[in-house]
């Protein structure tokens, strides 16, 4: 099934429910909580407490991707304050089978996250453990920026194995770098869970949903 994940670091803070609320009215089912931390990624965003405060205001499915060093210090902390989803990045833990296993026995679904230089055969280990796998088409750290190409590659390539393997139920997710235009190519590449920031947040939010859901509908 393919989904659409808005990501809530290009929308207006001064109107966030509001913001999110449109999102959700206009189809969305799952949201993207961009957590970063100013080491793994330059930016510092926001954490547990605004996701804790939005988690009273929406039903949708809170798909959190972190870009903090060593998240296994976090992942009760997240948990708690209103993640269905985990997503973490290889790049920043030496212990990712341990942080499967805690963010399954905390019951919440877990996705594993590569930045774009980080080739796919080092998450294949871990691929029959997870719920999703997070490949990344821009630097993890700002919104706003261009997909690079390459990684549609590593998508191409993610689907191939996960099919091979038996692994079909494992969701492909992208982000960055997302829009009306290279959507349809994204999604023929394999991914199913496409996350959008400006894409979605710029602009008229309902008619941006609506869009890029007509879109993934069709294919
Ligand atoms: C970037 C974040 C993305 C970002 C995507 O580090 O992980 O989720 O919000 O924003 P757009 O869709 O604007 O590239
Ligand atoms: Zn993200």
């Amino acid at each position: 099934m393919n989904i659409l994940a808005p990501s809530i670091l290009a929308a207006d803070f001064s109107r966030l429910g509001e913001q999110i609320g449109q999102a959700e009215a206009a189809g969305a089912r799952y949201l993207h909580i961009d957590v970063m931390d100013g080491l793994f990624v330059p930016s510092i965003s926001f954490g547990m407490s605004v996701i804790q405060s939005i988690r009273q205001c929406t039903e949708l499915f809170f798909d959190v991707h972190l870009m903090i060093e060593k998240p296994e210090r976090y992942i009760k902390e997240f948990a708690d304050c209103g993640a269905d989803l985990i997503n973490f990045h290889l790049e920043a833990t030496e212990n990712t089978a341990d942080i499967i296993r805690e963010i399954h026995t905390l019951h919440k679904k877990a996705g594993i996250t590569i930045k774009p230089a980080t080739p796919v055969k080092e998450i294949e280990p871990y691929l029959d453990m997870v719920d999703m796998v997070l490949v990344m088409t821009v630097e993890p750290g700002f919104g706003g920026q261009e997909l690079i190409p390459e990684c549609l590659e590593k998508v191409r390539e993610l689907r191939q194995i996960l099919t091979h393997r038996g692994l079909g139920h494992v969701d492909v997710e992208v982000d960055g770098g997302i829009n009306q235009k290279n959507l349809r190519q994204v999604l023929e590449a394999g991914a199913n869970v496409i996350v959008s920031g400006s894409s979605v947040f710029h602009n008229d939010i309902d008619t941006n949903v609506r869009e890029l859901l007509s879109q993934m509908q069709g294919c």
